[in-house]
């Protein structure tokens, strides 16, 4: 409570605070994320799904659940279950409310996920083997796939963003955003990435559409879970892609209906496609994005093909 009395807060455009912590924007959950840094002990083999919000993080959850138990019974589960209910939040779920829960219970390899920075990770993600897997996305996909979860959530008829997507797109630009500023996001895990190529793995939304059996196999094989010739010959990479893609997800009963704590599980399924942006934003928008984001990028090696 202390801290958070220091630090500087403002009201996002959705109407929900959001705090400055150590050069993020964070939505409400500064305490749960001092007690992961404190308090989470990850072993060598968990397996840490990173992103920032609204980039394909269900979809990845789905991939990764069913790439690892693909020779198991629990494969089944994600006809049953939500993704983020097979693979909770750090910040959302686990320490939302405990400050040091047990974990020791769940079995190996355990699998979580996060939008905490790179640079925020607790030093365990970080000195341990663990596997760490971060996916981001187009940001202007990005900032119109939040804006609409928004919309879906929200208990009123508040559809205010969409006449005033000007200025929220001004904040969006200047970093206002939960976990933002998402180019600051994006290369910190590009940098831990480049700094040990095992240890982290950089995914982009737009190219997983585009050849998802290939990266199928390229996330089977970084978390050290390979496809024998056998299973590539039963076909076991298509199958696990037809199970966690969109129109399989989006139509399965569970999916439907319900929600996740506040959160409609319809909603974390809307269209899945690549460039719904030029529906919504002007190309001087874009421009104006892109324009930032190319300095920002500057000499790193990372690109975005807006
Ligand atoms: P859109 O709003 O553009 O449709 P997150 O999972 O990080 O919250 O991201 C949600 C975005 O991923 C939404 O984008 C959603 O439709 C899309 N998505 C969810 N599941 C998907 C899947 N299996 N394949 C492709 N996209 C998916």
């Amino acid at each position: 409570m202390e801290l958070l009395q220091t630090l500087e807060q403002l009201t996002n455009w959705d109407g929900r605070p959001l705090v400055k912590y150590d050069g993020v924007w964070y939505p409400l959950v500064i305490r749960p994320l001092l007690s992961i840094q404190k308090y989470f002990k990850a072993k060598d083999s968990d397996i840490i799904l990173t992103s920032f919000p609204k980039s394909g993080t269900t979809w990845l959850k789905a991939l990764t659940f069913s790439i690892v138990n693909r020779n198991d019974l629990n494969i089944s589960l994600l006809t049953s279950n939500n993704p983020h209910e097979l693979v909770p939040f750090l910040e959302f779920d686990l320490y939302l409310h405990q400050e040091n829960p047990d974990l020791q219970h769940i079995s190996c390899p355990r699998i979580f996920s996060t939008h905490i920075p790179f640079k925020s990770l607790p030093e365990s993600i970080r000195e341990s083997e663990c596997k760490v897997i971060y996916i981001c996305r187009n940001p202007l996909d990005q900032f119109i796939s939040h804006l609409h979860f928004f919309l879906e959530n929200t208990k009123t008829n508040y559809s205010r963003p969409l006449f005033e997507l000007d200025e929220y797109f001004g904040m969006y630009c200047q970093g206002i955003h939960p976990f933002g500023p998402i180019c600051d996001h994006m290369l910190g895990y590009w940098d831990g990435h480049l700094e040990n190529l095992n240890k982290v793995l950089f995914l982009k939304y737009e190219d997983l559409k585009q050849d998802t059996a290939f990266h199928i196999k390229k996330i089977a094989g970084f978390l050290g879970y390979p496809f024998s010739v056998e299973e590539e010959k039963q076909g076991v990479i298509e199958e696990i892609s037809r199970l966690c893609s969109f129109e399989n997800l989006k139509n399965l009963e569970v999916n439907k209906t319900g929600h996740i704590g506040v959160v409609k599980k319809s909603s974390f399924f809307r269209k899945g496609e690549v460039g719904d942006w030029t529906n919504y934003l002007t190309p001087a928008m874009a421009e104006r994005f892109e324009n930032m984001m190319e300095s920002k990028f500057e000499g790193s090696g990372l690109m975005f093909n807006i």
